[in-house]
């Protein structure tokens, strides 16, 4: 009798727990309800090019400056004593299932010294990398309170809090090199810890985030979750107003440090020829394709400020677009770019400077990225228009890297769960860009 009435006690407890801690691991917003989105603001850095963002982390909530990243593992700020303060962080154990999740095989055993989020025992490891510099170090991993935005314009409205969001220690030394201003680097990639899957995780929506990246002078935004794509005046992209291409994974990682057989974390999307003004230019279709070794293929990238071209693949682009724009009055070349001419010979439309298409044809004829002059053309010193794409050299890792300019204006869903990227072209065309983003 005393036994049973005891494991009865024992079980209640062992329940009361279960739904006390289930529900401390539960993310809180200010309605008590979580949200079905969540939204990130994005600027563009002038300086660097770079594209930042802001949220709030940490108790008393800091704000903190990251640099957007579509590579990269994880988010990663400076926790240097000075630069991280908070009550509420707490140690990811090497035994512990995140850091199993997080596949690295590091563990920091003990520390001497005062407890701090850089000084831990029996602490994960995790390697931030500064994917612009290419600098990575080794840091803790550890959680706290990351809270973001879940309405956008006016202003960014009530915040959503992720209690226990998983990170990298960097250090101030890996800040070398990002926008003035910024603390670390947020990853937009496909690992299990960058934002998408683990705010997915947190507040139980879909796998998928929109990215529509700002031109220097306007504000862009990052929504994760389920939302309606709406702009205004009243521009909804949100049903069969986008194309979409398969997202394919690179089974060799691009990474500065990975472990052996890990995956690239990084987007790639399988181009299979690139038009000028609707006409084929003739390349190598194999450097097109991703390679056992991992090297070739198509991939976006946000710390890319210009798309960068293999050698041949840049030279035949450069050439095909020269040929159709012969009639506009060439200047000498403005590095890093090989094709300018007299920014005012070249007329204007709504979608930017007047010049030739270029297309990269996905799947099939139909299922093209079409980019017009605002995303191909950069105006550079001394009123030069240059063609914005870069020579990556004859040998580089990945043959197409579509760089930061290209995707301005742009909407982008990375759908993680369906694997397909849906892409809308220019939004200048629909009359509208990222900065008339809105939701809520
Ligand atoms: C780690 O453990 C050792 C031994 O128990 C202890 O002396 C040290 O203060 C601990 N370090 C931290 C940072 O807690
Ligand atoms: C990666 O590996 C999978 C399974 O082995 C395969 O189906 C896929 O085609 C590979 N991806 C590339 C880009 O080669
Ligand atoms: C095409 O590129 C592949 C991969 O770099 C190379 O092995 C091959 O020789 C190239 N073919 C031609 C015709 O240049």
């Amino acid at each position: 009798m005393a036994r049973s009435s005891n494991l009865v006690a024992s079980t209640a407890i062992a329940l009361l727990l279960l739904l006390v801690s289930s529900h401390s691991c539960r993310a809180a917003s200010s309605s008590g309800k979580n949200p079905s989105a969540v939204v990130l603001p994005v600027r563009k850095d002038g300086t660097t090019l770079q594209y930042v963002t802001g949220f709030r982390q940490r108790t008393p909530q800091t704000p903190v400056t990251a640099v957007l990243d579509l590579g990269g593992a994880t988010l990663w700020v400076d926790c240097d004593a000075g630069s991280y303060a908070s009550s509420s962080y707490a140690r990811v154990p090497c035994a512990s299932k995140p850091c199993r999740l997080a596949r690295t095989a590091a563990c920091a055993t003990s520390c001497v010294g005062a407890p701090s989020p850089g000084c831990l025992n029996d602490t994960c490891s995790g390697f931030p990398e500064n994917t612009v510099t290419r600098v990575a170090t080794g840091g803790n991993l550890i959680t706290d309170v990351l809270s973001v935005p879940t309405t956008f314009r006016p202003m960014p409205g009530p915040l959503a809090a992720a209690p226990a969001f998983l990170f990298a220690c960097g250090a101030k030394f890996l800040t070398e090199g990002l926008a003035s201003g910024a603390a670390g680097m947020a990853s937009l990639s496909r690992a299990r810890f960058a934002l998408p899957t683990q705010l997915a995780a947190t507040f139980r929506f879909s796998q998928k985030f929109a990215l529509c990246l700002p031109s220097t002078t306007s504000a862009g935004v990052v929504v994760f979750g389920d939302a309606p794509y709406a702009f205004q005046p009243g521009v909804d992209l949100s049903a069969g107003s986008l194309l979409y291409t398969p997202l394919l994974v690179n089974n060799v990682s691009t990474a500065g440090v990975s472990g052996k057989g890990d995956k690239s974390t990084e987007y790639f999307i399988g181009v299979t020829a690139i038009k000028v003004n609707g006409r084929a230019v003739p390349l190598n279709a194999t450097l097109l394709g991703i390679d056992k070794q991992g090297v070739g293929g198509t991939k976006l990238s946000t710390v890319a400020p210009y798309t960068v071209l293999e050698s041949s693949i840049h030279r035949a682009v450069t050439d095909a677009f020269a040929a159709e724009t012969a009639m506009i009055p060439r200047v000498a070349a403005v590095a890093p770019f090989r094709l300018c001419y007299d920014g005012s010979k070249v007329g204007s439309t709504r979608v930017g400077p007047a010049v030739p298409t270029v297309e990269l044809v996905l799947q099939n004829e139909a299922t093209s990225w079409v980019v017009f002059g605002a995303n191909s053309m950069v105006p550079a010193k001394g009123g030069a228009l240059c063609l914005g794409v870069v020579d990556g050299g004859p040998a580089p890792r990945t043959s197409v890297v579509v760089g930061g300019h290209m995707m301005e204006d742009n909407l982008l869903e990375f759908d993680l769960q369906r694997s397909r990227l849906g892409f809308s072209s220019s939004l200048l065309f629909r009359q509208t860009t990222c900065n008339n983003f809105r939701l809520g």
